[in-house]
């Protein structure tokens, strides 16, 4: 995507060519773009920890460098990786593209006959990795692209209005987004397209992450409040609910951002479709019941309690509750599969069921 008329993807190896790479420092966006270079893998645990870059398909394209880089500092020692590699894992338990990219890249390294062979081969997984991301995240784009023509050519005019929840954007992955990719096509092949931007509580990745990469985009877009969505759907003013997900079982349950299953009742209340884009990459191929079985991030009481913006040139936090108020801070929320109109992944548009996810991915039966 570009950034002030500039390429960019969300990870990049640096320039140097030394196996350091660089991220978008996301907890200063929208309000500066700052780059950070990763040395060690532990750099790169902490970014992941500290959400400097978050969303399903990137943390999994940084814990897959972050490998790289345990590789690298340790010279390709086995004992060195695998204790990276378990510290990475642990940063964050609910997007399942984390340790499935760790896994990748320790499977791939057991094949190496020598240090060295180990530290090309972590480079060479990372990297594709990260071009699959991108490429997966593109054909979204394009089956998704579909669906809103066909909602296009049935409205009497105006913008598709879509809706979508935190940043599945191209932040949230190497680059095109999950949810985004299909706006972003339909916006580039001139649909007329208008994104109801959730403001998602308590890190506001829609307010500072979606609406910043929708700017940019030019894409046309509103700023809501993340309660407004059910009253959007009640008055038509929602043609289509696009999401992301960090966690869908092969059954089709859906793990989201805090709030997605709220729009999820509210979008099958009023007959708006809910659609969830994903690479296959966050697809749970082992669990059936997304309810009991995935893993529910819980983040400091002070995220609820503290609202982050930009004052007098600088970040700076405020309290919004009383001080001495607990707070509870769920990350993620489950989508029922019943409630989910169907997915966009890489290999085209399914039913949120099982046989019809396994009809595109067989391998997985
Ligand atoms: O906590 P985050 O910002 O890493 O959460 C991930 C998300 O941005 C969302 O849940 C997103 O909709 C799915 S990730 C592609």
């Amino acid at each position: 995507m570009r950034v002030h008329g500039k390429a960019y993807r969300t990870i990049w190896e640096t320039e140097d060519g030394g196996g350091t790479v660089t991220i978008i420092d996301q907890c200063r966006l929208p309000h500066e773009f700052v780059t950070l270079d990763l040395a060690t893998s532990g750099e790169a645990a902490a970014a992941i920890r500290d959400m400097r870059v978050r969303g399903a398909g990137l943390i999994g394209a940084t814990a897959s460098y972050g490998v790289a880089l345990a590789a690298r500092e340790s010279g390709g020692n086995p004992d060195f990786i695998a204790r990276a590699a378990e510290s990475l894992v642990a940063t964050r338990p609910t997007a399942v593209n984390l340790a499935g990219a760790v896994n990748r890249q320790l499977e791939a390294m057991s094949d190496a006959a020598t240090a060295g062979e180990r530290i090309a081969i972590a480079y060479r997984t990372a990297r594709s990795t990260a071009d699959e991301d991108a490429d997966w995240c593109r054909r979204i784009g394009g089956h998704g692209l579909e669906l809103i023509r066909r909602i296009a050519a049935d409205k009497d005019g105006g913008p598709v209005n879509i809706l979508t929840h935190c940043n599945a954007g191209w932040l949230a992955f190497v680059d095109h987004g999950s949810a985004t990719a299909p706006i972003y096509a339909a916006h580039d092949a001139g649909i007329p397209v208008h994104v109801w931007v959730d403001e998602t509580r308590p890190r506001a990745q829609g307010a500072k992450l979606t609406a910043w990469e929708l700017g940019c985009h030019g894409v046309p877009h509103t700023l809501v409040a993340d309660n407004t969505g059910g009253h959007l759907m009640q008055h038509g003013m929602v043609d289509l609910v696009i999401v992301g997900t960090d966690r869908t079982t092969r059954t089709g349950d859906v793990a989201n951002k805090i709030g997605t299953y709220l729009k999820a009742l509210a979008a099958r209340d009023n007959g708006v479709p809910f659609y969830v884009a994903l690479p296959s990459s966050s697809f749970d191929w082992n669990l059936r019941d997304g309810l009991r079985e995935i893993p529910i991030e819980q983040r400091g009481a002070d995220e609820v309690k503290y609202a982050e913006g930009w004052h007098d040139g600088r970040l700076t936090e405020v309290l919004l509750a009383p001080a001495s108020t607990p707070a509870a801070n769920y990350g993620f929320d489950v989508t029922p599969a019943r409630l989910v109109t169907g997915f966009i992944t890489e290999r085209g548009c399914c039913a949120a069921d099982q046989a019809s996810i396994l009809s595109l991915f067989p391998e997985h039966a």
